[in-house]
C-alpha cells in the first residue's frame, strides 16, 4: 500500500511573511487541529493552500516557502488573490458555508464565483494527480473541495478516494436551492467513501442524491454506473491524551512557571472562592451563536441578579474570514454588545465580560479550559464543535459543567452535558443557574462518562475507522452491480 495524500484548503500551518522572514502559525479550526494529530503520526503528504497569495510571495522567497511547508509534511497549491477572492471568500464562504448552516438569507449565488470554484478545485485535483502513485490513498476534506473527487477519478479511475465533510450537510429543502446542486453531488460521488459527522447529515445527503440525481440508494450504498459509493457517519474525535496530559502539566506548574493569564485567573479565583467563570470559545462566526449568547447572558443577569459580581463570562473569539461582510458586521455587533453589557452591569470591582478577539497559543487555551467552571458553547448550527470535547478532556479532577447547543454535531455523543436550544434564553438562563449550583458529585458522574467515551473514540480511532472503511470498500468486487 502506498502513502496517504491528505488534501484540504487549510494546511496545518498558515504562512506569513514579515520583514523578509517566513513564520508558520498553527491553523485554527476543527479540520486543521484534528487532522494535524493524524498527519503527525503517519506516512502522509498534506496538500493545501499556504494562506499566502501568489502576489504576496516574492520570487526569492518561493524556495524558502516550500522548505517551510516541507517541515510540516506539506506542499502547497498556488492561488492568486483573485482566486482566493472567488473561491475561498466567495463560493466557499459566501455560498456554501451559509447555505449548509441553514443561513439561506446570507447565501449568494454568483456565477463568477462558481466558475472560480471549479477552476481552483481543478488546481487542487492537478496537484494530487502530480503527487499520487496508483497505490496511494487520497483523502479529500471539506466543502471547499467538493468537486475534487470526480476530477481525480476521471484521470485515475482505480485510485482509492475518500471524502469527509466537516460541516453539516443540509436537508434536501435547503440544498435544492443551490443552482449547481447536481454538479456538487456528482463531484462528491467521484469518491469511494463519503463521510459525515452525524447520521442526520448522511441521511440528508442520501436523500439529495436520490431525489436530484435519481440514483439507486440501498441503505448507505449509492449505485452509479459500475461503481458503488459508500456513505457513512464518523463523528470526529480529539487527541484526548494531548489535552488531558497538557492539563495535568498545567496543574503541576509552580506560579513562577505559569502564564500571565493563568496567574490573573488564579488571583481572581483566590479573591472570591465562590465566583464562577463561564467560558465561550469559538472562531468569530455567525454560526457559533456568540451574539445570542451575549443576549442570553444579559437575560440571565436580569433574571438572577443574585449572581451579579459572582460570575464572569470569558469570551475568546478567533478572527476568521474577515473579508466577508457578514463577519465584519458580526464583529461590530459583538463589540457593541460587550460594550453595552459591561457598561450596564460593571461595578468598580467587577467587569462581567472579558472579551479577547485573537488566536491564543495552545498553553493559554489549556489555562482557560482548566480554570473555567462552566463551558458555554451554544452554536446556532455546527458540524461538530471540538471545543466542547477539548474542554471535557482537560477536566482532570472531573469537575466542570458543559452547556452545549443541541444544534452542534457533538451533542449527539455528549448527552451527559447540559443540552440547550441556543434560541431559548429562558432555558439557557436556567441552565446557567443549574450549572452554578450543580453538586460536584453530579459533575463528576457526568464527566467521567464523557471522558471515557472521548478517550475511546479519539481522533486516531476516527481516522482509522474512516481509512479501514475506505480500504474495505475499495477491496470489494462491484463488477456485478452495473445498473
Ligand atoms: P470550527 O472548526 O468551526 O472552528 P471546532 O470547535 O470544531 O470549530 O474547532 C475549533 C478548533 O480551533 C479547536 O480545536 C480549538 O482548540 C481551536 N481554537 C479555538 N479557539 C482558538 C483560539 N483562540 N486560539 C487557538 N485555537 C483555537
Ligand atoms: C471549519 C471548516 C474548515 C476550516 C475551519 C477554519 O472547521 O470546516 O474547513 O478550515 O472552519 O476556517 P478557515 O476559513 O479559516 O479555514
Amino acid at each position: 500500500m502506498g502513502k496517504t495524500i491528505i488534501i484540504s484548503n487549510r494546511l496545518p500551518v498558515q504562512l506569513q511573511i514579515s520583514n523578509g522572514e517566513i513564520t508558520a502559525i498553527p491553523s485554527v479550526g476543527g479540520l486543521a487541529t484534528g487532522m494535524k494529530s493524524v498527519h503527525s503520526g503517519g506516512d502522509s503528504l498534506w496538500i493545501g493552500w499556504s494562506g499566502l497569495t501568489d502576489e504576496e510571495i516574492p520570487d526569492e522567497l518561493a524556495p524558502k516557502i516550500d522548505k517551510a511547508l516541507k517541515e510540516h509534511g506539506s506542499s502547497k497549491v498556488n492561488l492568486t488573490s483573485s482566486e482566493v477572492d472567488g473561491f475561498y471568500f466567495g463560493f466557499s464562504n459566501r455560498t456554501i458555508w451559509p447555505l449548509f448552516h441553514y443561513f439561506l438569507e446570507y447565501s449568494e449565488f454568483e456565477l463568477k464565483n462558481w466558475d472560480i470554484y471549479k477552476k481552483v478545485n481543478q488546481k487542487f485535483a492537478d496537484a494530487i494527480l502530480e503527487a499520487a502513485d496508483d497505490d496511494d490513498t487520497i483523502w479529500v476534506h471539506d466543502y471547499q473541495l467538493m468537486l475534487v473527487p470526480q476530477m481525480v477519478r476521471e484521470k485515475k479511475p482505480d485510485i482509492s478516494i475518500g471524502f469527509f465533510l466537516h460541516i453539516p450537510f443540509p436537508s434536501f429543502e435547503i440544498f435544492r436551492t443551490l443552482p449547481w446542486r447536481e454538479k456538487i453531488l456528482e463531484g462528491l460521488l467521484g469518491s469511494d467513501l463519503i463521510g459525515f459527522h452525524t447520521y442526520d447529515y448522511e441521511r440528508h445527503f442520501l436523500s439529495s442524491v436520490r431525489r436530484l440525481l435519481g440514483l439507486d440508494v440501498s441503505f448507505n450504498d449509492i449505485y452509479m454506473d459500475d461503481r458503488v459509493i459508500k456513505v457513512d457517519s464518523f463523528p470526529m474525535g480529539i487527541d484526548y491524551k494531548k489535552f488531558n496530559e497538557a492539563a495535568k502539566e498545567n496543574k503541576k506548574n509552580q506560579p513562577e512557571n505559569q502564564s500571565e493569564l493563568q496567574r490573573r485567573l488564579n488571583k481572581h479565583k483566590d479573591a472570591d472562592k465562590e465566583a464562577k467563570f463561564f467560558l465561550s470559545i469559538d472562531r468569530l462566526d455567525y454560526t457559533k451563536g456568540i451574539a445570542k449568547r451575549l443576549y442570553a447572558f444579559e437575560y440571565f443577569l436580569n433574571k438572577y441578579p443574585q449572581y451579579k459580581e459572582k460570575v464572569r463570562l470569558i469570551i475568546l473569539a478567533v478572527p476568521s474570514r474577515s473579508n466577508v461582510p457578514q463577519y465584519q458586521l458580526l464583529k461590530r455587533e459583538i463589540d457593541e454588545l460587550v460594550g453595552r453589557i459591561n457598561g450596564e452591569f460593571s461595578t468598580v470591582s467587577w467587569t462581567p465580560i472579558w472579551y479577547f478577539y485573537r488566536s491564543m497559543p495552545f498553553e493559554n487555551l489549556i489555562d482557560l479550559y482548566t480554570s473555567c467552571d462552566i463551558a458555554w458553547l451554544t452554536p446556532i448550527r455546527d458540524g461538530m464543535n471540538l471545543v466542547a470535547k477539548e474542554y471535557i478532556a482537560t477536566r482532570t479532577d472531573q469537575t466542570g459543567v458543559l452547556i452545549l447547543s443541541e444544534m452542534a454535531g457533538s451533542a449527539n455523543e455528549m448527552n451527559e452535558a447540559m443540552l440547550v436550544n441556543p434560541n431559548n434564553f429562558e432555558q439557557t438562563a436556567d441552565a446557567l443557574k443549574e450549572a452554578i449550583t450543580m453538586p460536584k458529585e453530579e459533575q463528576r458522574e457526568r464527566n467521567s462518562i464523557l471522558q471515557k467515551r472521548l478517550e475511546r473514540y479519539n481522533v486516531e480511532k476516527w481516522a482509522n475507522d474512516f481509512m479501514d472503511s475506505l480500504l474495505d470498500q475499495k477491496g470489494k468486487d462491484f463488477s456485478h452491480v452495473a445498473r
